[in-house]
């Protein structure tokens, strides 16, 4: 199975992708996390990519399509992949079909989570990071155990990501609207399995519709 979680900056996209991919030992592959670890390890991509992701701009394409090759290639055939992150346009849409394809394999569902600007506005700048584990929080929402410190790792120290800042914030959410939502249209022409969902919901309640449409017409 290859599922693809579509939806917006903040709609939860990172937090239901480590749900679902624990639940059924699928792999997970994020594009945004894969692109901080180049940055943190200081290669060339990384240094590249740091002034696109910092102003909120998309990547290159050919730099995030690369990386994602290389993490698909590793992944055993008889294994479920998430895409978070990716897709971000018809091209890198187009390049991953390509890819899949010489894999023996495609895009099963289109997962589209969906919330109002507003509700994701909050979730993104009271969004707070383990920068140790990648454990991801909310000042208000999902705030850890003990403040500050993380839940998972137990490293102390949370932090904001640098495109979290309010302005960025509004500026990546048109960049989705302009780049990222055609690729609803282009899945839907495609006639992919779409299935929208509403994300301005409990995690909890969100967890259960994710699987839900996940697992549909999925023999157990
Ligand atoms: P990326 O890291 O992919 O960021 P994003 O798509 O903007 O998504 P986010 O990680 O911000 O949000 P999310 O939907 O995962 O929400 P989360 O679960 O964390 O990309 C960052 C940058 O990298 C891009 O701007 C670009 O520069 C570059 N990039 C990445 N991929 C690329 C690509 N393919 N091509 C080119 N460039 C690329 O939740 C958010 C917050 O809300 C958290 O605090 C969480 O605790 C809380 N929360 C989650 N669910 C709920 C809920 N149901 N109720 C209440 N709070 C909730």
């Amino acid at each position: 199975m290859v599922v693809i979680l579509l939806g917006p900056p903040g709609v939860g996209k990172g937090t239901q992708g480590v749900l679902l991919a624990d639940a059924l030992d699928w792999e997970r592959i994020v594009t945004g996390d894969l692109l901080r670890a180049a940055r943190r390890s200081g290669t060339e991509l990384g240094r590249k990519a740091k002034a696109y992701m910092d102003a909120g701009e998309l990547v290159p394409d050919e730099l995030v399509v690369a990386l994602v090759e290389e993490r698909l290639e590793g992944i055993p055939a008889e294994t479920g992949v998430i895409f978070d992150g990716f897709p971000r346009n018809v091209a890198q849409a187009e390049a991953l079909a390509e890819s899949l394809q010489r894999l023996g394999r495609q895009v099963d569902k289109v997962l589209l989570l969906e919330a109002p600007d507003d509700v994701l506005e909050k979730r993104l700048t009271g969004r707070r990071t383990c920068p140790q584990c990648g454990a991801v929080f909310h000042v208000e929402f999902e705030p850890p155990a003990v403040d500050d410190v993380c839940d998972r790792c137990g490293h102390r120290g949370l932090i904001q990501r640098e495109d979290d800042r309010p302005e960025t914030v509004r500026h990546r959410l048109e960049v989705y609207r302009s780049q990222t939502e055609p690729l609803v249209r282009y899945y839907e022409d495609a006639e992919a399995d779409v299935v929208r969902i509403d994300g301005d919901r409990s995690v909890d309640q969100v967890r259960d519709a994710v699987r839900a449409a996940a697992m549909e017409g999925v023999e157990a």
